[in-house]
């Protein structure tokens, strides 16, 4: 998740690539650029937001009429003047912007550097820009399709060549792109705000196209240089949709991005053998010879620790504890040198979960972090990062960071297994794979159903999420979710609980979300629904497709597909996740902005 823009007329580019960049700033913000082409490639750029970039164009004297330009969301190499985008080439003849992931970018990068390339940036990106070098012999189209067959990955890039002034050339692989079409001058942007100042009329790229972008004309390609034709399309937006592409809210954009966020967090990380890539990322002595495994989080990244603590269970002998950070702080901490801490924070920023890591660091733990901000504190001071790929994450309930919080822990758990034992799980890794493509069908499927079954929350005052084992788990995250945007009073219970004490309160019409993902349980739970049934409870049940029939205990029954028991977690959540939107809707909250709630929780 970043922004690209560029320009090609006859007027100055800067003011365009400025606006279309604030524009886009929802979409990164740790550091930002543009290059302009005048006689000379240029490029301007800084660490920090687009009004940095602006202070350091203010004594600049920007004239080209073409440039490209981003804002930087960090994944690769740390927010900072030399990671940020644009890349020049080793000659400067080259500079360019990209989004997305390029996989293999470590292989490309050693074979390059023995190839006599130069590197100035930790990034991914730079890849591209020594790539499209190597295959340039003066047709810049031509050397961008040849470099693009040896990427692997998503990206969403644009090259500009001093050598081939008046000309844009970029590219899409699952990473979007338009083009804006204006009269003698044509716009760039990967997301349609930013050009909507400017024109309405656009062309989408597909996947695998390529276009030159010229003052006077917009060519389209296929990956082997036929010319396409395209379709123009008129956006009908206004400003505010399109930040949120369309979706009436952030959170439910963000629901609808977990399988490209799950996608591009295991990207890279496991080969099509199920076979883990993560060894750079935590070393091995970060983790030979631990004694105990401790996990410290708040919030929906303290459910996704007791997902973790569950999986690790079940693979290593040794203790697994969680705590919440807020409560680590004020106990006798029991962490020593062989002790691993992991920490959760989407932010990287949440005082008590720092406040808690600096404690256990304090007694020699050794710390691993799963954050989804680059450059963040929790970053910084941990001995080994983990980064979630779900790009920033706006709304304040947490969706797409929970979801690949538990895909990390999920590849974490396998590697420590393998790291201890030997032995690999590759069932579930490839379980993993098929995930991004199973959120995607559950949310078609349900959407709708879910949508339909929210009006019954209107008058709702409680709701009950009852799981056992590790859906247990997911029912902490499936009630904290629904109270934090509809204001409903939500509990979450382990189904064998229910009896003493909470069973009280289950009377005709009280809405009842039962788990059953977990075969081994699963008559444990029919029991405790039936109870529920007895008493008159609505119940609401996520279940396996093919884990059995329970049309006597479900009211309204919801058949998810089919995946290894430890992953069901990353599925049950998705239909909770629409259910607590569709009420907050229905009650009409402020489902982005929940009252008294902030994103990120600084202070103790
Ligand atoms: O940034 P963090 O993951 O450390 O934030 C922790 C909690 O504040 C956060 O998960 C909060 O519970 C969610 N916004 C709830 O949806």
């Amino acid at each position: 998740m970043c922004g690209i823009v560029g320009y090609v007329g006859s007027q100055q580019a800067a003011p365009f690539l400025l606006q279309g960049l604030k524009k886009l700033e929802y979409r990164g913000y740790d550091s930002a650029g543009i290059c302009e082409l005048n006689g000379t490639l240029r490029i301007h750029k800084t660490r920090g937001r687009i009004a940095d970039l602006e202070s350091l164009l203010a004594t600049e004297k920007i004239v080209g009429t073409i440039g490209i330009g981003h804002t930087r969301w960090a994944t690769h190499g740390s927010p900072s003047d030399h990671n940020a985008h644009p890349h020049f080439d080793c000659t400067g003849n080259l500079a360019v912007v990209h989004n997305g992931i390029i996989e293999n970018y470590q292989g490309l990068r050693q074979q390059l550097i023995a190839e006599g390339h130069c590197f100035l940036s930790e990034t991914d990106t730079e890849v591209v820009s020594h790539l499209v070098e190597k295959h340039y012999q003066g047709d810049l189209l031509t050397a961008v399709a040849q470099a693009i067959v040896e990427l692997k990955g998503s990206f969403a890039i644009a090259v500009l060549a001093k050598d081939s002034p008046g000309e844009l050339v970029v590219v899409r692989q699952d990473s979007p792109l338009v083009v804006g079409l204006g009269n003698q001058e044509n716009y760039l942007a990967s997301d349609i705000p930013a050009i909507l100042d400017y024109t309405r009329n656009v062309y989408i790229l597909e996947d695998g196209e390529i276009a030159r972008i010229k003052e006077n004309s917009v060519d389209v390609f296929d990956m082997k240089l036929n010319l396409l034709e395209k379709t123009v399309f008129e956006v009908k937006w206004d400003p505010i949709q399109a930040e949120k592409e369309g979706y009436a809210d952030f959170m439910l954009k963000e629901i609808h991005e977990q399988p490209k966020a799950v996608r591009d967090t295991i990207a890279g990380r496991m080969d099509e053998h199920g076979n883990l890539l993560i060894e750079r990322e935590i070393p091995r002595n970060l983790v030979a010879g631990i004694t105990k495994v401790q996990f410290i989080a708040c919030g929906t990244a303290y459910h996704a620790s007791l997902y973790g603590k569950h999986v690790l269970e079940e693979f290593l002998d040794v203790p697994i504890e969680t705590d919440l950070a807020s409560e680590y702080r004020y106990k006798r901490v029991k962490a020593d040198q062989n002790t691993l801490l992991i920490v959760i924070s989407q932010s990287g920023e949440t005082a008590d979960t720092l406040g808690a890591m600096r404690l256990a660091k304090a007694k020699g733990a050794r710390v691993l972090a799963i954050t989804n901000v680059v450059g963040s504190t929790l970053s910084r001071e941990a001995d080994a990062v983990m980064y979630t790929h779900a790009g920033p994450e706006i709304a304040v309930a947490s969706t797409k960071a929970y979801t690949t919080q538990l895909a990390c822990l999920c590849m974490i758990a396998t590697y420590l297994k393998e790291q201890v034992s030997g032995e690999k799980e590759i069932t579930l890794l490839q379980a993993l794979a098929n995930i991004p493509e199973q959120i995607e069908s559950v949310l078609l499927a349900h959407e709708h159903r879910l949508e339909k079954y929210a009006r019954r929350l209107l008058h709702a005052t409680d709701a009950f999420f009852l799981g056992r084992g590790l859906d247990y788990a997911s029912a902490m995250e499936g009630q904290l979710k629904l109270k934090e945007i509809s204001y409903i009073h939500g509990e979450a219970l382990a189904g064998g609980e229910l009896k003493h004490g909470t069973l009280a309160l289950i009377v005709a019409e009280v809405p009842v979300i039962a788990l059953l993902t977990q075969e081994t349980l699963i008559d444990k739970m029919v029991s405790n629904l039936k109870e529920v049934k007895a008493r008159g409870g609505n119940i609401l049940l996520l279940a396996q497709s093919n884990s059995g029939d329970f049309s006597d205990v479900g009211d309204e029954i919801l058949l998810l597909p089919q995946t290894h028991c430890l992953l069901a977690p990353l599925l049950t959540v998705v239909p909770m996740q629409v259910l607590a939107y569709y009420a907050a809707k229905v009650r009409n909250c402020d489902v982005d902005k929940p009252r008294n709630l902030a994103k990120s929780v600084t202070v103790e």
